[in-house]
């Protein structure tokens, strides 16, 4: 049997404040023990892994993103459901960029609004394995924040009023700020509204990080008008520049992120060009709130 010799990963940060990318691996092939456990030290530390030239097909992906735990099935409304892959693209069944009021155009801005995947969801990912399969030659980068980071820099007054709060999170609100029919029927019916805790705390550090993006519609215990206003603030503070890592995507990166400690948007593109990328997305082991 091969021995563990621990190979020594480069690892080379991206910001100050979350974000490395990793060399020197090729995710086509299982990764042994000792350097898988590297890996999700990275992970844990870093929040976002960027590892480039990563040809990988589906079933690849699939397998290298399972080490982390189980896959969320791709929900109902996603193109990919019934799969555990989200296929982001642009492009329509005849092979051409489609409308820019297409239905996968309008989910593409939606992603565009900072938010944490499947925050709507009980129990919320896990983390995201995205691989770029096309991408556009400008623009369509992918951004970052580490809201740890964002928690250690919001003034003390508000920890302490945010810091028991509990969000409402509805996979309909974030679809109504695109269009008010975007999320269907069989969405709403599937994907109604859940609880989550505003103030997560990291299992490894014990940094506590703040748990809010674009699905958060409500704040328990205030009016609607007032709990959005204060989210809108907060998801205000922590998409200021000094806070974002911004990923120009090169063809064939994988990126990894920690969605319990970050938040990401997508950002424009020209429509003409075609961008298509797959997501694999690693289901929480428990709700963010004991009830
Ligand atoms: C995602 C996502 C943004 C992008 O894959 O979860 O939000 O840049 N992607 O496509
Ligand atoms: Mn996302």
């Amino acid at each position: 049997m091969k021995t563990n010799t621990m190979p020594t990963l480069h690892i080379q940060p991206l910001h100050p404040m979350l974000g490395a990318e990793i060399n020197g691996l090729d995710l086509r092939t299982p990764l042994d023990d000792a350097t898988f456990a590297q890996v999700l030290e990275a992970f844990d530390r870093y929040s976002v892994l960027v590892l480039h030239d990563q040809a990988l097909t589906d079933e690849q992906q699939l397998a290298f993103s399972r080490r982390f735990g189980p896959l969320e099935p791709t929900k109902v409304g996603t193109v990919g459901h019934g799969s555990s892959l989200v296929h982001l693209t642009n492009i329509g069944p005849d092979g051409a960029v489609v409308p820019e009021n297409h239905r996968q155009m309008l989910n593409t801005l939606a992603n565009q609004l900072w938010h944490s995947d499947s925050s709507f969801k009980r129990i919320p990912a896990l983390a995201s394995m995205l691989s770029g399969r096309v991408v556009p030659p400008e623009g369509g980068d992918t951004e970052f924040v580490s809201m740890r980071a964002v928690w250690r820099e919001l003034p003390e007054a508000i920890r302490a009023r945010i810091e028991n709060m509990i969000a409402i999170h509805d996979y309909a609100y974030s679809r109504g700020k695109v269009d008010p029919d975007l999320a269907s029927e069989a969405e709403r019916d599937a994907l109604p509204p859940v609880r989550q805790a505003v103030v997560r705390k990291h299992p490894t550090s014990g940094e506590r990080s703040l748990y809010l993006g674009s699905h958060a519609s409500a704040i328990e215990g205030m009016s609607i008008e007032e709990g959005r206003r204060l989210i809108d603030e907060l998801i205000d503070f922590a998409g200021q520049p000094r806070f974002v890592y911004s990923h120009k995507w090169r063809a064939n990166d994988l990126l990894i992120w920690d969605n319990r400690f970050t938040i990401h948007r997508g950002r424009p593109f020209p429509p003409n060009y075609p961008r298509y990328l797959v997501r694999a997305t690693v289901a929480g082991d428990a709700p963010t709130l004991a009830n």
